[in-house]
C-alpha cells in the first residue's frame, strides 16, 4: 500500500541530491529514499542530509534498493544525463530513454501505487514514455512541466514590475524546452490588467518587454548551465511545490506535463498543461482562454513534442 509520507526519489545527481534536500526539510515526508546507479553517492548524499535532518522535524532519509520502494506514494524520477552547454533538453532522449526503461522495470515489479514524477529531461517525452511503460493511470504520471518555467516567468515578471512573484499570474505552457509558449492573454497582476500594470509601472512598450521576458526564461536553463554547469535548485524547488500539492491533496493549478486528452486541440502527448493537482495526481485539466497566436505556438510544441516521442 502507498504510504504518502513516503517518498523515494531514483537519480542523486545535482538534481536528486538537490530535490532530497528541500524535500527531507519540507516537513511533508516522514521518509525520503535514495537510489542510484551508484549507490556510493546515494548513501553519501543520503548521509548528508540525514545529518542536517537531524535538526529539524524528524525525517529518515536513507538510501536503498528497489524492493524499499514498494510502499513509496511518490516516487520522482531523475536519472540519467544532464545538458551539457549548448546542449538542447531533447539531445538527451535517447541515453535517458534507455536508462528510464532500466528503471521503471526494476520500479513497477515492486510498486504500483505511487504517483511518479518525473524530472529528467526531455521531460515531456520522457512523462510520455512512464505512461507507456509503467502502465499506470494516466493521472497518477506526472512530470515536472512547465512549473519551473512559470516560476521564472513569475520571478522575472516581480523583478521588473516591483511586485511579489506571488501576485503575478501568468503561465508558461507546453514543451518545458525551445517552444514553451508564455501566455499572456490571461496574465494579470492579483486580477489587475498586465498592460494596464506595465503603463503604470513606466513602461511604455510592454508587448516588447514581455516578449524579452518570455526569451530570457527559455534560454535560462542554457544560461545558468553555461555559468555553473547545471541548474538544480530552481527544479527541486518545483519538485517541493509539486510534491506539496500531492502530499497536501490541495488541488492547486500547476502547469505539471501530463496526457492531453482533448484540451485545447491537444491529444496523445505528455506537456505543460494548467493541471489541477492533488492527492491522486492530475484530476483535470483546466481550459484556459488563450489569444489565437498562444494557440497556434501551443498546438506547434504539441507537434514537435508528438515527433520526439516517434522518432
Ligand atoms: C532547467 O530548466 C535543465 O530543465 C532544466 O533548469
Amino acid at each position: 500500500m502507498a504510504d504518502m509520507r513516503k517518498c523515494g526519489i531514483i537519480g542523486t545527481g545535482n538534481v536528486g541530491a538537490a530535490s532530497a534536500y528541500t524535500l527531507a526539510v519540507s516537513g511533508l515526508f516522514s521518509e525520503v529514499l535514495l537510489l542510484d546507479a551508484d549507490m556510493h553517492r546515494a548513501e553519501g548524499e543520503a548521509a548528508d542530509i540525514a545529518h542536517g535532518a537531524a535538526l529539524r522535524r524528524p525525517c529518515r532519509v536513507h538510501a536503498g534498493g528497489y524492493a524499499d520502494f514498494a510502499d513509496c506514494g511518490l516516487v520522482i524520477l531523475a536519472a540519467g544525463t544532464n545538458q551539457r552547454p549548448g546542449e538542447t533538453r531533447e539531445a538527451l532522449l535517447g541515453r535517458n530513454r534507455a536508462i528510464l526503461q532500466s528503471i521503471l522495470e526494476q520500479l513497477t515489479a515492486v510498486n504500483r501505487d505511487a504517483v511518479l514524477l518525473v524530472v529528467s529531461n526531455p521531460v515531456d517525452v520522457l512523462t510520455g514514455y512512464t505512461l507507456e511503460l509503467s502502465g499506470f493511470p494516466a493521472e497518477r504520471v506526472i512530470g515536472s512541466g512547465t512549473v519551473l518555467d512559470t516560476a521564472r516567468i513569475k520571478c522575472l515578471l516581480g523583478e521588473k514590475l516591483g511586485v511579489d512573484s506571488r501576485n503575478v499570474h501568468a503561465f508558461m505552457l507546453g514543451e518545458h524546452g525551445d517552444s514553451e509558449v508564455a501566455v499572456w492573454s490571461s496574465a494579470n497582476i492579483s486580477g489587475a490588467d498586465l498592460d494596464d500594470f506595465c503603463l503604470a509601472a513606466g513602461i511604455d512598450d510592454p508587448e516588447s518587454m514581455l516578449a524579452s521576458l518570455a526569451r530570457e526564461v527559455t534560454h535560462a536553463a542554457y544560461d545558468i548551465i553555461e555559468r555553473k554547469g547545471a541548474t538544480c535548485y530552481g527544479i527541486a524547488m518545483a519538485v517541493r511545490r509539486i510534491a506539496e500539492a500531492i502530499i497536501r491533496d490541495e488541488h492547486a493549478v500547476l502547469p505539471v506535463s501530463t496526457l492531453a486528452r482533448g484540451a485545447y486541440g491537444i491529444e496523445g502527448v505528455c506537456l505543460g498543461l494548467p493541471a489541477v493537482v492533488g492527492r491522486s495526481g492530475v484530476s483535470q485539466v483546466l481550459d484556459l482562454p488563450l489569444s489565437r497566436d498562444e494557440t497556434e505556438r501551443l498546438l506547434a510544441s504539441a507537434h514537435k513534442l508528438k515527433t520526439l516521442m516517434e522518432g
